[in-house]
């Protein structure tokens, strides 16, 4: 089967709906209870820091470690019993890898677009399966059980394989984890875009260039330009709201910093391009940035 049609056939089980929902609504209430604890954490697991997805790169250590385990289970089941102890630990480092790989990919999860919800959904309970399965086959290995333990592996390790696979087309079918910027090409040099007196003190304004959408925002004597596209989903900045020295998306609320673009809250993880900008006979323009925070960063209204 393509994964295309796993994922449609999972999309089309409507009884799922009420599980996701309520998945969704515990999620959000959970992390709404002390939003000043409950943030930098949620920052955290989204991968802020890192500047990127952090739940991808956790979920290469239990792949990789099961694909270990799987491949010295098949050495000791061919007679090379040396090998058993290595499968053991690499099976154990697995299961501690999942932990961190669920607690990132549910963060992730609560702040999916909604077309991917449902296969997300089905991505988490198949790698609760497979975590569960290595368990089982940890306990049995633990117990002397080796065969039983062996086989348990085997079922755990088809199971994770195939919820990498939905992973895989959330990342490039949905897009999920993946920076959203514009299909069309930044101004290199200066062009105007705007007429300075349509810029309204502190609101969020669209405008183009050449099919590049930009959101500029006039804060005191500053202009500031950057990337219209949210970089979390593709929401639209320019509907956003000031937020001190932050442009907050409409969507879900990821915050940028209006100097740098760097992410400020998550979901998002990636920054927000930023352009700079001038005035010049009383047109806007801009241009890609070429020194960030240098002087040609956001314009001050007397050039
Ligand atoms: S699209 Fe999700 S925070 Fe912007």
């Amino acid at each position: 089967m393509q994964t295309e049609s796993l994922a449609r056939a999972i999309n089309r089980q409507q009884w799922l709906k009420p599980v996701e929902d309520g998945l969704k609504k515990g999620l959000d209430q959970a992390f709404a209870a002390d939003t000043e604890r409950g943030k930098p954490i949620e920052n955290a697991l989204h991968g802020v820091w890192l500047g990127h997805a952090l739940h991808p790169v956790l979920t290469d250590i239990p792949l990789g470690a099961w694909t270990v385990a799987f491949a010295l289970d098949l050495a000791e089941t061919c007679g090379a019993r040396r090998y058993g102890p290595g499968a053991d630990a690499a099976l154990n480092i697995g299961l501690v890898g999942a932990l961190g790989a669920a607690a990132t990919g549910i963060t992730d999860w609560k702040e999916i677009s909604v077309e991917a919800r449902r296969v997300g959904l089905v991505h988490g309970v198949l790698n609760t399966i497979a975590a569960g399965l290595y368990l089982t086959s940890s306990i049995q290995r633990a117990r002397g059980k080796r065969q039983a333990g062996r086989v348990t592996a085997l079922a755990g390790f088809a199971v994770a394989g195939v919820s990498a696979w939905l992973g895989g087309h959330l990342v490039y079918a949905n897009q999920i984890g993946v920076a959203r910027t514009s299909e069309t090409t930044p101004p290199a040099d200066f062009v105007p875009v705007i007429r300075l007196d349509e810029l309204e003190e502190a609101k969020p304004r669209r405008v183009e260039h050449e099919g590049y959408p930009l959101v500029l925002v006039k804060k005191g004597d500053r202009i500031y330009a950057l990337a219209e596209k949210c970089t979390h989903l593709g929401g639209p900045m320019s509907e956003g709201e000031l937020d001190g020295d932050c442009l907050r998306c409409p969507w879900h609320g990821s915050a940028f910093s209006l100097e740098d673009g760097s992410v400020k809250e998550s979901p998002a993880t990636a920054p927000l391009a930023v352009f700079d900008a001038r005035v010049r006979q009383g047109s806007v323009e801009v241009r890609v940035s070429r020194s960030l925070g240098a002087d040609t960063g956001p314009a001050g209204l007397q050039k």
